[in-house]
């Protein structure tokens, strides 16, 4: 039975690769506003569901690809070097791997977040999107933005979305071999859209997303209902994107992240992301838009609070969550985006 995995591989790169020179590049970190939950191809790495995303501007992760002078493959993370048995190391370098094919061409991998540890964002889409991006960069494969985010799949579904900026949408597709499995940029900027990450909790996720995501498909009974409703989400929250409809986008957004958690904690046994002190951020929100204020949250596989909300609240929102990042995805972010060899 030939690999479906190297089937992909061999259809989108050259047979021999030539020697790596040094590429440097970014990847913005993005927000799920409908969430990627389940998967339809644990192998490809195939979603259930569409997802869109909201890309982090200036916040991601800087990748810088060269070839191994030692001959051997090292990996380094925000300065250090990471014995090469390490998880990270490991996930690392078995994705460079899908690129070499079997071929030595000795690595060394240097990746920076541009994310605050604090923040509680830093995750394996901006990692593996970058490192994509750099991998492609340093073996001068000429491939399409579509192409590098179908190989960034590989790495972390999130991390299909996590090729461009701004408002991005990853479409399930139906082919059991993943090719209409893809995602696009919108192509819509919405200036006065924020974005404020409330930290809850800034250690390392209790469970992966990978284990999660397959506990809920197998464990929950709420489970079935999931990717229709999804998709139905994904398809609302991109007509709001396109017509600038703030109230239907925050109401979807926020409705969509509750119906994923509430699948999750329907899980046997339960699969519980969300802690006390997220639930009363929660709470702040809901009462902010009882008084008039237009917020609205998401939460992804962890107990951190995204509240989405328009510049014109801007001081509303700081006074309630003194503690907030705010982010303006659609800030000028060329510097980071420049690819430099
Ligand atoms: C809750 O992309 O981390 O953030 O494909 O298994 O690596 P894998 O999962 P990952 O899952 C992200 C889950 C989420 C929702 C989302 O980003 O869409």
């Amino acid at each position: 039975m030939p690999d479906p995995v190297q089937i992909f591989f061999d259809s989108v790169l050259p047979n021999k690769l030539p020697r790596p020179e040094s590429y440097e590049a970014y990847s913005p970190s993005n927000i799920a506003l409908a969430k990627y939950w389940g998967k339809r191809d644990q192998t490809l790495n195939l979603p259930l569901n569409s997802s869109l995303s909201i890309s982090l501007g200036h916040l991601g992760s800087k990748t810088h690809v060269s070839s191994a002078t030692d001959g051997v493959d090292g990996v380094w993370f925000d300065g250090d070097k990471l014995p090469n048995q390490s998880r990270f190391a490991q996930k690392v370098l078995a994705f460079a791997d899908l690129f070499r094919r079997g071929q030595n061409l000795p690595l060394h991998i240097v990746t920076k977040n541009t994310i605050p540890t604090a923040s509680g964002l830093a995750s394996s889409a901006s990692g593996f999107a970058a490192l994509t991006r750099a991998i492609s960069g340093a073996f001068k494969l000429a491939l399409s933005d579509a192409q590098l985010s179908m190989i960034s799949r590989f790495g972390s579904g999130s991390a299909s979305r996590s090729i461009w900026h701004g408002f991005v949408c990853w479409d399930r597709g139906v082919r059991d071999d993943g090719t209409d499995c893809v995602a696009r940029q919108l192509p819509h900027h919405w200036p006065g859209f924020r974005i404020a990450v409330i930290p809850v909790d800034t250690d390392l996720k209790s469970v992966p997303s990978s284990d999660g995501m397959r506990h809920t498909v197998a464990t929950s009974p709420l489970f079935e209902a999931w990717p229709e409703h999804a998709e139905a989400d994904c398809i609302r929250v991109e007509a709001a994107v396109l017509a600038r409809d703030f109230t239907v986008l925050g109401e979807t957004v926020e409705a969509n992240a509750l119906a994923m958690h509430a699948t999750m904690l329907a899980s046997r046994p339960v699969l519980n992301y969300l802690q006390p002190a997220s639930w009363t951020c929660l709470e702040t929100i809901w009462n902010a838009r009882k008084a008039g204020i237009e917020a609205y949250a998401t939460m992804d596989a962890g107990a951190n609070i995204k509240v989405l909300f328009l510049e014109t609240n801007r001081t509303q929102i700081e006074t309630l969550f003194p503690q907030g990042l705010i982010i303006d995805p659609f800030a000028d972010h060329t510097q980071e985006c420049e690819f430099s060899k």
